[in-house]
């Protein structure tokens, strides 16, 4: 039956994930956003074949996975791939195949692949929803898709999860999920917004205009990223709207699948 009313909350910011632990969320969809860049590299990495991405919070459990049993019968499916400074990981002699670069993420590379992923935020927000009914993972790059995906199913609660640098809210973020909200929010059912959903959406709104330039401007890992010549063009390319129709569904097992 369609629900006649739906919630639409928003996490601003890291520091709230603790308490995520402590909050039911077996009814909650929860939609995962790390704009620049983990959600956006997992999206492209779905889109050019890849099979599944298995978020993990620690460089540990990414070496772990690959020289488990499994790891090793199917090494030659499995990369390892992520960032810690923004950089490609390199630990005690082992380098990662790929660092968070969306562009890095191409077919050839990725094609059948599992690819075990460890990011500073995103795949750290991704496994605070460890208890909820559906965790999706979004981006510009697959916002419209996700959403029509939320609004067929007629989901009655759902939470936007800013994944955000560090501790701190995260200004693309916050501005995708304003996105998000605007395209949720349906004339024929009752919507209520929280607090932190308006504050999402009132921003995105006084922005949208001129989206990627107020990103560009006044987003801290925008300007991180822009200093960084090898990954400056992953800011514009992570900022384009609606460039895949896939949603990103975390299964079961731990992965994220394209669904
Ligand atoms: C993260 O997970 O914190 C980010 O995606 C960081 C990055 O890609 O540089």
């Amino acid at each position: 039956m369609s629900p006649t009313s739906k919630q639409l909350d928003v996490l601003l910011t890291p520091a709230e994930f603790a308490a995520l632990g402590k909050r039911d969320l077996r009814e909650t969809v929860c939609v995962v956003f790390d704009v620049l860049r983990a959600t956006s590299t997992f999206a492209t990495a779905l889109q050019n074949g890849a099979k599944e991405i298995i978020p993990v919070g620690e460089i540990s459990e990414a070496l772990a996975f690959k020289n488990s049993e499994f790891g090793i019968q199917n090494s030659e499916f499995i990369l390892l791939g992520g960032e810690r400074n923004g950089v490609r990981i390199s630990v005690n002699g082992i380098d990662f195949d790929l660092g968070n670069s969306p562009r890095e993420y191409l077919p050839e590379k990725v094609r059948g692949k599992t690819i075990v992923s460890t990011t500073t935020n995103g795949t750290r927000a991704l496994r605070a929803c460890a208890n909820a009914k559906i965790i999706l993972a979004a981006s510009f790059l697959n916002l419209t898709a996700t959403a029509e995906f939320l609004r067929q199913n007629n989901f009655a609660d759902i939470l936007l999860v800013c994944a955000g640098t560090r501790e701190n809210a995260a200004l693309e973020d916050t501005l995708a999920a304003g996105a998000m909200c605007e395209l949720l929010a349906d004339g024929n059912i009752h919507t209520t917004f929280s607090t932190s959903a308006e504050i999402a959406l009132q921003t995105y709104t006084q922005s949208k205009s001129d989206l990627v330039a107020t990103i560009i401007r006044d987003s801290e890992n925008a300007r991180r990223l822009l200093a960084i010549p090898e990954l400056r063009d992953d800011v514009a390319f992570c900022l384009q709207r609606d460039l895949y129709p896939l949603i990103a569904k975390m299964e079961a097992g731990g992965g994220i699948r394209r669904n």
